[in-house]
């Protein structure tokens, strides 16, 4: 699932976004926009992860963690460098990438992996089996605004950014990725939206030429 390398050997950057209260269900992606469960967040962040004024980033992928679900959590992976493409970069855009992928991923089944178009697939599973599976092969920074300072980081190759949306990482998952490894980073004391922590990332990223 994860791209270990990036395109001309260079750095694959990964986020992982955790939407809590984010549902699976493509009829409420809409009715979730400006709502308690604020599912803009994810398509803001999915912008900015992606995008920059000439194009689309290479060597970016994207989980999106879908927490809530009468079932099982699913996982959207977008990646930039399978022929990802969105209709726009504005948010009815992004989100009706994500409604399409939820409405042809429905048949999913709990622990697969399900293709659904160039550069997006559908897990059936959701951030604590996601992280076992790509903390074994990648470095992984949580954004945390009482970490270390990001600029005091020098990053590894092939870095995991792991964020929350609106609401805080639960306690014992944060104790998961502490125990595989983990390095909690700061982009100051003022706490951020995910989207902002995004853009931030890619530019200390960008300068330190990673
Ligand atoms: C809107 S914040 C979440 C606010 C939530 N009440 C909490 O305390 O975690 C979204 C996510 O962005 C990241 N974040 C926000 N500000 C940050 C900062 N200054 N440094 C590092 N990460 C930050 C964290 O991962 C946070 O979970």
């Amino acid at each position: 699932m994860l791209r270990i390398a990036g395109k001309k050997g260079k750095n694959m950057r990964t986020f992982v976004i955790r939407a809590r209260k984010a549902s699976i269900r493509p009829d409420k992606v809409f009715a979730q926009v400006g709502s308690d469960e604020h599912f803009e967040i994810i398509a803001h962040t999915l912008a900015n992860a992606f995008y920059y004024s000439n194009g689309m980033r290479e060597n970016v992928q994207v989980y999106v963690v879908l927490d809530s679900s009468p079932d099982f959590p699913r996982t959207l992976k977008f990646s930039s460098n399978e022929g990802l493409s969105f209709p726009g970069f504005h948010e009815r855009a992004i989100l009706e990438v994500i409604v399409s992928a939820l409405t042809r991923g429905a048949k999913v089944t709990k622990d697969s992996v399900l293709p659904i178009q160039p550069g997006i697939e559908i897990c059936g599973f959701g951030f604590d089996t996601l992280m076992k599976g790509l903390q074994e092969k990648a470095p992984t920074y949580l954004l945390d605004s009482k970490g270390e300072d990001v600029r005091n980081v020098e990053f590894q190759e092939n870095a995991l950014f792991v964020l929350s949306d609106h609401l805080s990482m639960p306690k014992n998952s944060i104790k998961g990725l502490e125990r595989r490894g983990l390095t909690k980073i700061s982009l100051g004391k003022r706490v951020l939206f995910a989207s902002q922590c995004v853009v931030l990332v890619h530019n200390e990223m960008d300068r330190q030429g990673r």
